[in-house]
């Protein structure tokens, strides 16, 4: 079985063709803002500008592969969550495609996809995920036939705070990386606001109060103080969710996963628990089309698709409204 699966929930726009045992194509484009504040309408016309053109590498990849366009049996797209205007453009290259080829069409929850993925492309069987990106930022685990949400950001997303707080040091985007690269080089822990309410997070006055600092230490000691601080923050929620659910594995999805510090750090609190840690290739962490395309093979295969008359977006779709028709 092969599936065609398209992501645009945010800046990437990314078509894939998977079957069971691997990725067969893959093709992506990037819309980059002129400046670095967002602009949803912008990347939305990037998508639609840029759509046909990905799904056709995409095929024509398939094809010196030896897979037909004939041999798709579904299309998939991410339904949510994510920018609405995006959403749209994507949802509708996917039901054109679907109508064409005559093969069924599959919605798929985007932060579930970053889950499976993983589950395919680590050894992770029944783990904790820890699912940080710039606009999200939640723990997910799964418990009878739904993926429960154990803990998530009550404002913005951590890659989001990262980013806000480099804007403001002047740094380009995105700001991970570079917050990364400076932290390395301080030692210098300076308080910062620490905020867990119950299981959830909070990063927007965080990102605030590193800028505030600015003002009075060296930026890589507020680089390295932001970044013990968050990071400590996520490992805490996810500790806590791996106690309560008593499972014994985590996994890291998402942009900010990249994080080398971010990454001991669960390591370190795995070790001591005895639980495995994984994380996937950098190419499945990130918006990819290929957990798109592999989420909609799942589906697919449990018969979960859908009408194209139901098939709207939904840009606040949460992860734990999804029966998952995929598991036991
Ligand atoms: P989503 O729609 O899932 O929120 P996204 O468009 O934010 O996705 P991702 O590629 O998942 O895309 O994540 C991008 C974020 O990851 C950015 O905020 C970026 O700063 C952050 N990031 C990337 N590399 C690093 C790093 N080494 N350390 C910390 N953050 C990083
Ligand atoms: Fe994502």
């Amino acid at each position: 079985k092969a599936v065609l699966g398209i992501e645009g929930t945010a800046w990437n726009l990314s078509v894939a063709i998977v079957n069971e045992k691997d990725v067969i194509s893959e093709a992506t484009d990037m819309y980059v803002p002129p400046s670095g504040g967002i602009h949803p309408r912008e990347a939305a016309q990037h998508h639609a500008k840029y759509a046909s053109l990905m799904v056709k590498k995409a095929l024509d990849e398939a094809q010196e592969k030896g897979i037909e366009v004939s041999d798709i049996d579904a299309i998939s797209f991410s339904q949510g969550p994510g920018l609405g205007a995006c959403l749209r453009t994507v949802a509708t290259a996917a039901r054109m495609l679907a109508i064409t080829l005559d093969v069924p069409l599959v919605g798929v929850n985007h932060c579930l996809a970053h889950v499976e993925v993983g589950r395919w492309k680590t050894p992770a069987d029944d783990p904790v995920t820890l699912y940080v990106s710039g606009a999200n930022s939640q723990v997910l685990a799964y418990r009878m036939g739904k993926y429960r949400v154990f803990g998530e950001t009550l404002d913005i997303g951590l890659g989001n705070a990262l980013d806000k707080f480099a804007r403001s040091a002047g740094l380009s985007h995105p700001g991970g990386p570079k917050i990364e690269q400076l932290a390395g080089q301080s030692d210098n822990y300076i308080p910062m606001p620490y905020v867990v309410k119950g299981m959830d997070l909070s990063f927007s006055g965080l990102s605030t109060a590193a800028t505030e600092s600015l003002t009075k230490y060296p930026l890589e000691d507020v680089c390295h103080s932001l970044q013990e601080n968050a990071f400590a923050m996520v490992v805490e929620v996810t500790e806590r969710a791996l106690a309560h659910t008593e499972k014994n594995e985590v996994l890291l999805a998402g942009g900010v996963g990249a994080n080398a510090r971010l990454r001991e750090m669960l390591d370190i609190m795995c070790e001591d628990r005895g639980a495995s840690f994984y994380v996937p290739e950098k190419r499945f962490m990130g918006d990819n089309g290929a957990m798109i395309a592999y989420l909609g093979l799942l589906m697919y295969e449990a018969g979960d698709t859908l009408d194209i008359e139901d098939s709207h977006v939904n840009p606040n779709f949460r992860p734990d409204a999804v029966d998952v028709s995929w598991r036991e």
